[in-house]
């Protein structure tokens, strides 16, 4: 039990929040030519600075990354300048901002590959389902099954596009995004990783490429800056595993001599789309009691259910998707007790202002 409410102080790592509404990265799909931020993203992120610490959409640590339209990158020069203004609108606001680095893996398409290439993965093994490409959907391709020797490569990659957010952009921080089968999410699970090198088959090998990326990333901007966030139980992206309790109970135990800012665990409320599937093991519970650092949770949370959570000592903190898409001061509302604006999930990905920046805050409602 916690004494604890959405509206305690929390520290995470070097980061300080004065609340625990967390906005959840969301992938937007605004990002300008050459995947780079615009000032209407620095508009929308600043909109939301009330949060305890906003995590932006996932963002692109290296060429072969993408796997959506105008998804953005953190590898040139001009999307980190471009993301150094959102990070300065941020802090003008009095916020904290803390990078999602992605590699979307076999969640991709030639089209989104330098030379049409196909995208890579550990295994050669297509996620079943369709992906959107800017020219209609098209079957997921298969994959190329990474050779050992350029592992090093893609976590450098992470390295260096934590070095960019942090020392360059001037972020807060950086969450590894270890969930909803991209990259990281296809070596952890047996589903899409079927490696017979050391990053396949145990538990201890499909957590490797993941505890390499921490370790790289640690290393390069300090532990107290980074996040990782895992979706356990998820489905999304065609994932699954035979045993995710003995995988990521093994994942969060060496995750904690790293001492990191937080970890962000996904496991849906009951009858939310990102809950565990009908029958399948509930896991966030177990991991909280392993892990020893602070625990973000996420998964269609209302504030009594975020409140209760904390209370119960379930989670240091809570993160919030859809309502900060249309509640742009979403902690004041909670405070306040205020009814919440709903979202319109046509605009959610693509497009300009509109269910962008246009939602209003309270006072506005009021006026
Ligand atoms: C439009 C949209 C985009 C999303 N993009 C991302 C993303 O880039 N990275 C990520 O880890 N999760 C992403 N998610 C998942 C959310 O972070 C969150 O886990 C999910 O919406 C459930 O939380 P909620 O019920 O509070 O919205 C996205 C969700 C939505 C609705």
């Amino acid at each position: 039990m916690s004494n604890a409410d959405l509206f305690t102080p929390l520290r995470l790592g070097a980061i300080e929040l004065p609340n625990r509404v967390i906005m959840a990265p969301m992938t937007r799909s605004r990002a300008g030519e050459g995947n780079v931020v615009t000032p209407l993203t620095a508009e929308y992120y600043a909109q939301r600075a009330s949060a305890g610490l906003i995590i932006t959409e996932a963002t692109q640590v290296s060429d072969t990354a993408q796997g959506y339209p105008n998804t953005p990158g953190i590898h040139t020069d001009a999307q980190t300048l471009a993301w150094r203004a959102v990070a300065e609108a941020v802090h003008a606001e009095g916020g904290r901002i803390a990078a999602q680095l992605w590699h979307v893996g076999r969640i991709s398409h030639p089209v989104f590959q330098p030379g049409g290439a196909l995208p890579v993965a550990p295994s050669a093994i297509a996620a079943q389902g369709e992906l959107y490409t800017g020219d209609g959907m098209k079957p997921f391709p298969t994959p190329r099954a990474l050779e050992t020797n350029e592992i090093p490569g893609l976590v450098k990659a992470f390295a260096d596009a934590a070095k960019r957010a942090v020392f360059d952009a001037g972020l807060d921080g950086v969450e590894i995004h270890g969930a909803n089968g991209y990259l990281i999410d296809q070596f952890l699970r047996d589903r899409s990783n079927k490696r017979t090198d050391r990053y396949g088959g145990s538990v201890e090998n499909r957590a490797r490429f993941l505890l390499e990326i921490v370790d790289a990333v640690t290393t390069a901007v300090g532990a107290n800056r980074v996040g990782v966030r895992l979706s356990p139980t998820g489905t999304f992206n065609d994932m699954a595993d035979s045993d995710p309790l003995a995988l990521y109970s093994h994942v969060v135990q060496a995750l904690n001599p790293f001492g990191l800012a937080f970890l962000h665990v996904i496991e849906g409320q009951p009858g939310h789309h990102m809950a565990p599937p009908e029958g399948a093991p509930h896991v966030a519970a177990e991991l909280r009691r392993l892990y020893k650092g602070p625990f973000i949770i996420n998964g269609g949370y209302t504030k009594e259910q975020a409140e209760a959570a904390i209370t119960a000592g379930a989670a240091d903190a809570v993160s919030f998707g859809e309502p900060f898409i249309s509640n742009p001061d979403l902690p004041e509302r909670f405070r306040a007790g205020a009814e919440l604006t709903p979202p319109d999930r046509s605009t959610y990905y693509g497009g300009d202002a509109k269910g962008y920046t246009d939602y209003p805050a309270l006072e506005t409602v009021d006026a």
